[in-house]
């Protein structure tokens, strides 16, 4: 607010003033207070456009947070949101740029999701995985705190950093990254624990299994459903790399977003100042490749029929097996139970028939 003194008038219009500001700092007490009672904060989460980010931004509002994006919309979308939260389109590489918003926003707390997600791309281009996922992390991280936020939620990835696993894996299993991408991920987490240690923030590091639902991309390498079902629903066939026998922990995205808003706002003792938690978020439970091109086949079916259309579905192409793809991998979500009270709510069946609609109603919009 800028204080304006009218000499000629001084008592009178000093005494005006006087009482704005005095209403206002009033009304702006009055609000956090409001705010503090009702566990209400400002957060600023970064990917907010894109597919899960758009689901954690629409729980924060359910939940009655204050909520602004930073998204420089290279995957993501502005329509993923509704119009009324504010969108920042920066590159979390551009420190300025990203300083500048912190400084105007000035939030309780950050979620960030922003990343160069693509395992292929960051082994033919490790510069630019870096740029996104470390340099635009400390970016983000570092303006975090210097203006005054007190909780981190980070995106990371079980699958990336667990490997090869036929159980269910603990967050206890050594982490062994191979790609640039798990590096980077686990890279991101260590510079998690510094800031936390350093500048006394609490940070949470939510490892996610294989993150499936409406709003994925089906146009990038990864999102299988989203994909299977854009080539279904088109009366085409879906190719499956290899001999499909791929086993993959399918969590559903509106579940991962919840799992977000709890670290978000849980106050567990586990989640202090000066501390790193990993947390995986996954069900526990392997479908492969095949069962899922069958399962997502079948709604696909569904919909063509009732929608008068020919519902002769084809059969799986074969496409060469992906080097370096992991025969199996599964989180154990027990830990998330404990510190979060969070487990998955959505199973596999409901989640693929959601996520099947979706793109049918997108696909006749
Ligand atoms: N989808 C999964 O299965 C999965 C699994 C493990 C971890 N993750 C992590 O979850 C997070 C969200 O992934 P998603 O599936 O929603 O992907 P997404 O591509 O839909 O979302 C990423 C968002 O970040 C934005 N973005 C990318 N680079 C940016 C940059 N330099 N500056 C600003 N914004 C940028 C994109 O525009 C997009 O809106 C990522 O960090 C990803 O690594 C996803």
């Amino acid at each position: 607010m800028i204080f304006i003194r009218d000499m000629k008038n001084e008592s009178e219009s000093g005494a005006i003033h006087a009482i704005s500001i005095g209403s206002c700092v009033i009304g702006i007490s009055i609000f956090i207070f409001f705010c503090e009672a009702f566990g209400i904060m400002k957060v600023v989460v970064t990917g907010g456009a894109g597919f899960i980010g758009s689901h954690i931004v629409d729980q924060l509002l359910l939940a009655g947070h204050q909520v602004s994006v930073i998204d420089d919309l290279s995957s993501g979308s502005r329509t993923n949101l509704p119009s009324k939260v504010p969108v920042y389109q920066i590159n979390i590489v551009d420190s300025l740029a990203i300083a500048k918003v912190f400084k105007l926003e000035r939030p309780d707390a950050v979620c960030h999701q922003a990343a160069q997600m693509s395992v292929s791309r960051s082994v033919r281009d490790p510069l630019f995985d870096a740029q996104v996922n470390c340099l635009g992390l400390i970016n983000v991280l570092d303006a975090s705190t210097k203006y005054g936020c007190k909780r981190f939620v980070f995106a990371s990835s079980g699958g990336v950093l667990y490997g090869d696993v036929t159980s269910p894996a603990p967050e206890s299993t050594p982490a062994n990254p191979i790609s640039p991408y798990g590096i980077t991920k686990w890279t991101g987490e260590r510079y998690l624990k510094f800031f936390a240690i350093e500048r006394n923030m609490t940070t949470v590091a939510l490892r996610y299994s294989n993150v499936y639902g409406p709003r994925q991309n089906p146009h990038g390498e990864a999102g299988v459903v989203a994909i299977f079902s854009k080539k279904l629903l088109a009366g085409e066939s879906a190719t499956i790399n290899g001999d499909g026998a791929y086993v993959r922990d399918y969590v559903y995205g509106l579940d991962v977003a919840r799992a977000n808003v709890l670290a978000l706002e849980c106050s567990n003792p586990t989640l202090v100042p000066g501390t790193l938690t990993s947390i995986n978020i996954g069900t526990g439970l392997g479908t492969d490749v095949n069962e899922l091109e069958s399962h997502v086949r079948a709604e696909a079916s569904a919909i063509r029929t009732r929608n008068n259309q020919a519902h002769e579905m084809l059969l799986p192409t074969k496409g060469p097996a992906r080097a370096g793809d992991l025969r199996s991998n599964l989180l154990d979500p027990a830990f998330a139970l404990n510190v979060l009270n969070w487990k998955p709510s959505v199973t596999l069946a409901e989640g693929l028939k959601q996520t099947v609609d979706w793109f049918a109603n997108k696909e006749s919009v």
